[in-house]
């Protein structure tokens, strides 16, 4: 018997949501009422930092915008994004895990060819990535679409550029017909979360840093199979023992490899030191 059951506040309270309609409402809204109620008297909560709290979560709300959203970046921090992907992630063994989602998605990014520069422009060290879309059995799923999107050399995502009038480092590709894609990029750097916000300040407050280990974020679709969001980490990269939003799984972390200038796997002639990333995704069928 926990104190929900006893308490006369919590169950006055609780029963004042037993006849929601909706039975996932229902169940939703009496775990919330719960697990609130307990921790308020877990942690003995005073008056003053209930309102400090209350305070916290205005300001969340305000630094929210068009291109700002402060909650999802809370719950990336505080681990509870990861907990719903991961609860949610429900797959067999050989299919590639997924991770965040992260904010800096863009639903329309530019529609590039295979072996296109999706840098466009960004600053960084070149970066070749290839791989293949495969099923389960290791089927290729021929004209899967990949969106991809990532943040350059200075660790900026192009939307947090106001002055830039066109995408970089972002892109939809269609996989060939043998599940295969390529494109050159930059190569990803570790970089903040936003921090100069309320989640900025509890991270300050509880001596976290707000950074995150270099990654390629793929978002990739195809018909009959689950969409996969996830990330490819670059293996020796700084703060993947400690991404502020707990993203990294060690099947996502695979080796860019630099090179000295010569001929790249397209063909082309670099003048100037490269990168290569070689990575297979596997989908898993959708249920009929
Ligand atoms: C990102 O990787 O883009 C990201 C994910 C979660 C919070 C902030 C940024
Ligand atoms: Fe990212």
């Amino acid at each position: 018997m926990d104190a929900s059951d006893t308490d006369p506040i919590t169950a006055d309270v609780l029963a004042r949501f037993a006849a929601t309609p909706d039975p996932r409402l229902r169940e939703l809204m009496a775990a919330l009422i719960r697990h609130l109620h307990g921790f308020a008297r877990e942690t003995k909560l005073t008056e003053a930092e209930w309102f400090e709290a209350i305070r916290f979560l205005t300001a969340v709300g305000q630094k929210c915008d068009a291109t700002r959203q402060e909650f999802i970046l809370l719950s990336d921090t505080l681990g509870l994004s990861m907990v719903v992907t991961d609860l949610n992630a429900a797959r067999p063994p050989g299919c590639t895990e997924p991770t965040v989602l992260g904010p800096f998605h863009v639903a329309d990014a530019p529609r590039l060819a295979l072996g296109a520069d999706i840098a466009a422009g960004a600053p960084g060290e070149p970066c070749w990535v290839q791989g293949r879309v495969l099923g389960l059995d290791g089927e290729p799923v021929g004209g899967a679409e990949l969106d991809v999107w990532q943040a350059d050399a200075e660790g900026l995502y192009d939307v947090q550029r106001p002055a830039l009038a066109h995408a970089q480092g972002r892109a939809r590709l269609r996989a060939d017909a043998k599940g295969g894609f390529c494109f050159w990029t930059v190569v990803a750097q570790a970089y903040p979360v936003p921090s100069d916000g309320p989640v900025g300040r509890m991270l300050a407050a509880t001596g976290r840093h707000p950074w995150r280990p270099p990654h390629l974020h793929f978002m990739i679709a195809a018909p009959g199979f689950d969409r996969l969001i996830t990330h490819v980490f670059r293996r020796g990269g700084e703060y993947l023992d400690s991404d502020a939003v707990f993203g990294v799984r060690p099947s996502l972390v695979a080796d860019w490899i630099r090179h000295e200038p010569g001929v790249a796997p397209d063909g082309s002639r670099r003048d100037t030191p490269y990168w290569s990333l070689d990575f297979d995704f596997v989908l898993n069928r959708a249920p009929c």
